[in-house]
């Protein structure tokens, strides 16, 4: 078993390939595009691999900057990661060595910070750094820091790192999250199944992405289930084993191309998209008038639904899921600016995830922000091309989704924002019928 060895060690971030997407609008969208594996449910699923020395084995992985960034990061634990054949991914963290999460994980990707649970739990201890994530307003992490304190772990926190150490073993117990949280329900799930005795996490976060991991850590052995909808027990176990697993489709990008074909007035096809998993979205777009019709693993987008008269308003509120998911906002807002009415929009999740807005601004739509929770959007409006700048993930893919709907060309710089979870989105709108160019900055050789 590995120690933390003493470092000396300097952040210094990689340079960043600068490049941008040029699109060029008014093209309406057809044809069919394949939705791939769920970011939010391969991040995880790859950090619980550790739980094991066994094999795990993933396959519908996407092939997104985020999953690169913590394969290497197991990697530079001692851990092995084989990446055998696009989409299939295998850990074997049979020999950890290395038990120190640095800050340049941390810094790139949030999800980083899901290493906490399972190498606590299997190594006794871990250092890890505070995680950066998405620019979209303060991102804790008290309730991952205290669910695991709950579950007899000792955390202090110096220079910009936790260091926890679990003396024995975890201890299962009832851990009360005082709200929900997503990655705090995971980290102390993984935690848990390692841990002695039984745990009770409430509320626990309700997102489809948690029950992909639960049905892993299943095959691997955990005893774990949901027993309510806001409820997760487990009994923890001394070991797990290897196991395989197929990632379920990302919720997020389904919903980003189904914006995409109605803003276009086009009408496209989804394949492996999970209409169960888009109840609160797929309603609210509907109100809007997009046309939509669902199969368990497809959905057709018919954005000529109201014969191009525009879509109607409709007030928007995000929630936990099942309510509107607040990583879906971005996009539907960008729906909203081509209905016809005044649509409030109000962001409980995150501050300051309404701040891109400003950039749609640049286009030609009417916002208006109230503060950094609510917004109105008064359509329909004219959007046109304009110079933007990409400052996180989803606003990344919102002004794609603007600028594909609007009249001449846009430039939008700070592409590899939306790498960071996007699976070949200008090749997928390529394929769509869209006129999108990925370049270097300073160079205008096309890269996709
Ligand atoms: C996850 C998703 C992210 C999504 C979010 C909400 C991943 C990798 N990311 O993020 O895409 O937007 O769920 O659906 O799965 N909070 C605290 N303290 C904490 C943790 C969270 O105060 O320790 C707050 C957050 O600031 C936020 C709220 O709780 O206001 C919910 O955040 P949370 O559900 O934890 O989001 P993540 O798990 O980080």
């Amino acid at each position: 078993m590995a120690d933390a060895r003493p470092f000396h060690w300097e952040y210094r971030p990689e340079p960043v390939t600068r490049e941008l997407f040029q699109v060029e609008g008014g093209c309406a969208l057809s044809g069919s595009v394949s939705i791939s594996g769920a970011k939010n449910a391969a991040l995880k699923l790859l950090a619980a691999a550790v739980l094991t020395g066994e094999r795990c084995r993933f396959t519908n992985v996407p092939e997104i900057e985020d999953v690169r960034v913590m394969a290497q990061t197991l990697r530079e634990l001692g851990v092995v990661v084989d990446h055998p054949e696009p989409n299939v991914y295998e850990v074997a963290a049979g020999d950890v060595e290395w038990l120190f999460v640095p800050l340049e994980a941390a810094a790139k990707m949030r999800a980083s910070f899901m290493l906490l649970g399972p190498l606590l739990a299997r190594f006794g201890r871990v250092i890890i750094s505070n995680p950066g994530g998405d620019r979209i307003g303060r991102r804790p992490v008290n309730l991952h820091v205290d669910a695991m304190r709950a579950l007899g772990a000792e955390i202090e926190y110096r220079n910009g790192y936790y260091f926890a150490t679990a003396p024995g073993r975890l201890r299962g117990t009832e851990v009360r999250f005082p709200s929900v949280s997503v990655m705090g329900t995971e980290n102390v799930m993984l935690a848990a199944t390692l841990a002695d005795g039984h745990t009770v996490i409430r509320p626990a976060a309700q997102e489809p992405e948690i029950d992909d991991l639960i049905a892993f850590l299943q095959k691997m052995g955990a005893n774990v289930q949901r027993t309510y909808p806001d409820t997760i027990e487990v009994d923890g176990k001394r070991r797990l084993r290897g196991a395989e697993h197929r990632v379920s489709s990302d919720r997020i990008e389904a919903g980003t191309f189904v914006v995409a074909g109605a803003v276009t007035g086009g009408r496209i096809m989804l394949t492996n998209a999970p209409c169960d998993h888009l109840g609160a979205f797929l309603e609210t777009i509907q109100q809007a008038g997009v046309g939509i019709s669902c199969t368990k693993d497809t959905i057709e987008v018919d954005g000529t639904a109201l014969g191009g008269a525009g879509f109607r308003a409709v007030d928007i509120t995000t929630g936990t899921y099942p309510g509107l998911a607040t990583d879906i906002q971005p996009p539907t807002s960008v729906l909203l600016t081509q209905a016809t009415g005044a649509s409030k929009v109000h962001e409980t999740i995150f501050e300051d995830r309404l701040e891109w807005m400003g950039e749609l601004r640049r286009m030609g739509a009417k916002i208006r922000i109230l503060d950094s929770h609510r917004a109105v959007i008064t359509g329909r409006s004219k959007l046109h091309g304009a110079d933007v700048e990409i400052g996180d993930l989803r606003a990344g893919a919102s002004l794609i989704l603007a600028a594909l709907a609007a009249r001449g060309t846009t430039t939008i710089h700070g592409a590899h924002h939306v790498h960071r979870g996007y699976e070949n989105i200008d090749g997928k709108f390529l394929g769509l019928g869209a006129r999108i160019k990925r370049l270097e900055e300073g160079n205008d050789a096309t890269s996709s």
